[in-house]
């Protein structure tokens, strides 16, 4: 006979009081709904605990983006925000998730993405001028877990097609954010951002996608920004990054031959991009990396 305090036979690895000990509900529903994601989707839903600690990062990632907004200026150089980006890091504890990760190894801490560069920008001796749009791509890592999250800078005056392309995508995460809740489909999330693009003269980049995160710097499931058949339900405990790169001209990206990170529109044209990493709980959604 099976006692309270033996593991349950269900192979989650918990005491049979708490998993699916017969007068336990609640803790039943989640951990079946746990299985059936991971089962069905490859999606992990965190655990309470695994929230907590996620939170931490995010919040940490987001402290570290908005000093690093703060530094960017007119004659600051690229590879000086890394610098700082490295030194904010150590002195939190913690470790920037994009230095060395993927093949070729990413070889800075931040990603940082001026003008017509859409996303994966390699920090640098150039000097910010005037007139520049930067996209500045914060990765923490943090007692294990991850936030993951980015901004953009205008620095100083900037044209009208730049401030565009800044405005429309933060207005496309914005409006995705705000109808998050358990239930619907992933596709919803880039219905709402390419239903706001498609109002101006701008493109939804569809080569790079937001991403689950957490437990590791990229998880299932992907979250495409443009129109899509994604039907997954989000589901409580469910954590990914939405992040619409916007393109004042062509949607299409290529990527630098030399340093295999770079991506740049095709023609030239301004990329903006805006990131969260967001929690789906029992009610809607919790921004995850705001500096608290
Ligand atoms: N932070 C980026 C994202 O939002 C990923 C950067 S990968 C790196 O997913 F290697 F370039 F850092
Ligand atoms: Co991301
Ligand atoms: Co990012």
């Amino acid at each position: 006979m099976i006692s309270r305090n033996d593991l349950c036979p269900c192979g989650s690895g918990k005491k049979w009081k708490k998993c699916h000990y017969p007068n336990n509900p609640i803790v039943t529903l989640n951990q079946d709904l746990r299985q059936k994601y991971k089962k069905q989707f490859q999606v992990h839903l965190k655990t309470d605990e695994e929230i907590d600690k996620i939170r931490k990062a995010c919040q940490l990632a987001a402290s570290i983006l908005d000093q690093l907004v703060q530094y960017a200026k007119v004659g600051v150089k690229l590879i000086e925000l890394d610098t700082l980006s490295a030194q904010l890091h150590k002195k939190a504890g913690a470790t920037p998730a994009p230095l060395g990760y993927g093949y070729p190894p990413f070889p800075r801490t931040i990603c940082t993405s001026l003008n017509e560069v859409i996303c994966h920008g390699i920090p640098d001796e150039t000097v910010l001028k005037q007139g520049d749009i930067l996209n500045i791509d914060v990765t923490s890592i943090l007692d294990g877990y991850y936030g993951d999250c980015s901004k953009m800078v205008c620095i100083g005056a900037i044209s009208e097609e730049k401030q565009l392309v800044v405005d429309v995508a933060k207005k496309a995460l914005d409006a995705s954010i705000a109808i998050l809740k358990p239930g619907i489909p992933v596709s919803d999330i880039g219905k709402t951002i390419e239903d706001i693009a498609k109002a101006y003269p701008v493109s939804v980049v569809n080569e790079f996608v937001g991403h689950g995160v957490g437990c590791d710097f990229h998880e299932n499931p992907q979250i495409p920004h443009h129109y899509n058949s994604v039907n997954i339900p989000l589901a409580p405990g469910m954590i990914f990054t939405i992040e619409p790169m916007i393109n004042g001209g062509a949607k299409r990206s290529v990527v630098d031959k030399e340093d295999k990170w770079t991506a740049r529109t095709i023609d030239g044209k301004a990329s903006a991009q805006w990131e969260h990493t967001v929690l789906i709980t029992e009610t809607g959604y919790e921004i995850l990396t705001v500096n608290g």
